[in-house]
């Protein structure tokens, strides 16, 4: 009996350990220590075996069955680990492909949004988009603009300026769009149409001004372009942004590169105009003045045109415009944004709503 016993094992140790998956080995559980098993007979049987036999048959096939349970119970934990192993390796996720459903994309800045708005009205009026070096040599900042030295906007509180001990104010942070007039005049034959948005850097910080902004620069050079160009041109610029009812004006300003200067305002969209609202309260947007302030311009100066004569700049033959103003102050007056450091905080929950 206990030679059976011991044939048992070595069967039942061969099945179980070739049992390739779970239900295989519990097949095999069954059949050797299940309850129709034949060692579970021969312990269930012990009482009716000869005295002699009792001792060595019991003990044989307790001992058979506490290791044949431990087998399997090791075997079980091998093949949970494999088929893990298995399906892992089958059901693998590529963590790397879009969501179900897709993850909103983002959005475009509310700044590079009015940027590209206004790149598409100039273009629309046949102008080119140009940008230039945001590092930039005072030359093209200020002297090539008719900056007579010692003029107030070289004065360091308005210019970030990169220097070492040898290199003192000859490098600076462009503190406006207009250095492009000069390098695009350098290098393009009149006529010439273009805008060039771009950062813009000044000592200035509250919540109308950041020390980092953005404008766009406007430069029409051609024979016979007059004031009324100017007008023109803004008029129809301004009226493709705040609708087509604006109305622009201009006033008499003082910039060194644009001989006469303006500075140019559009008619207030929230009360048209009147600086008062419907209910007779005064327009909070205009401050009751009917007009909003954008930006600079004027006719480019004779004296900008004499640094540019060699391209075919002769300022008895040709004439321009210029303009330029803030592409943050656009989008706020667009937008109804009260304060245009919202805009570089970099919170999504403001940025989200420009969707
Ligand atoms: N560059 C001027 C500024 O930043 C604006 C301007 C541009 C004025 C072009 C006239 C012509 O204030």
């Amino acid at each position: 009996m206990v030679e059976r016993i011991e044939e048992i094992e070595a069967e039942a140790k061969a099945a179980i350990d070739a049992a390739g998956s779970a239900s295989d080995l519990e097949e095999a559980r069954v059949r050797y220590l299940g309850r129709k098993a034949e060692l579970t007979g021969i312990l269930r049987g012990i009482a009716d075996l000869p005295p002699d036999q009792r001792g060595p048959v019991g003990s044989t096939g307790n001992k058979v069955r506490k290791a044949l349970e431990s087998l399997i119970e090791s075997k079980v934990d091998g093949l949970k680990n494999a088929e893990l192993e298995k399906s892992l390796a089958e059901d693998r996720i590529d963590v790397t492909l879009p969501g179900s459903p897709a993850r909103a994309v983002g959005h475009i800045h509310p700044i590079t949004r009015t940027r590209r708005m206004i790149e598409d009205v100039m273009i629309g009026l046949g102008y080119q988009v140009m940008e230039g070096p945001e590092v930039e040599h005072d030359y093209y900042n200020f002297t090539a603009l008719n900056h007579p030295e010692g003029h107030p906007a070289r004065m360091l509180q308005d210019t970030f300026y990169v220097e070492d001990d040898e290199h003192v104010e000859e490098v600076l942070l462009r503190t406006h769009t207009s250095p492009m007039q000069v390098r695009a005049m350098e290098v393009n034959r009149p006529p010439l149409f273009m805008i060039v948005p771009g950062k813009t850097y000044r000592r200035d910080s509250d919540a109308t001004h950041s020390p980092m902004f953005h404008q766009v620069e406007g430069l029409a050079v051609g024979e016979g372009i007059t004031l009324a160009d100017l007008k023109g041109t803004l008029l129809a610029m301004l009226r493709e942004i705040f609708g087509p009812d604006r109305q622009i004006r201009m006033r008499p300003h003082f910039f060194p590169f644009t001989e006469p200067s303006v500075e140019f305002d559009v008619s207030c969209f929230r009360c048209g105009g009147s600086g008062a609202l419907e209910d007779g309260s005064r327009c909070g947007l205009c401050k009751g003045i009917g007009w909003i302030e954008l930006g600079g311009a004027g006719m480019v100066d004779p004296n900008v045109f004499g640094f540019v004569a060699e391209a075919g700049y002769d300022p008895d033959s040709v004439t321009g415009f210029a303009f330029g103003f803030g592409i943050e102050r656009i989008a706020m007056l667009r937008h109804g944004v009260g304060d245009l450091r919202l805009f570089f905080d970099n919170d999504v929950r403001m940025l989200e709503q420009f969707s």
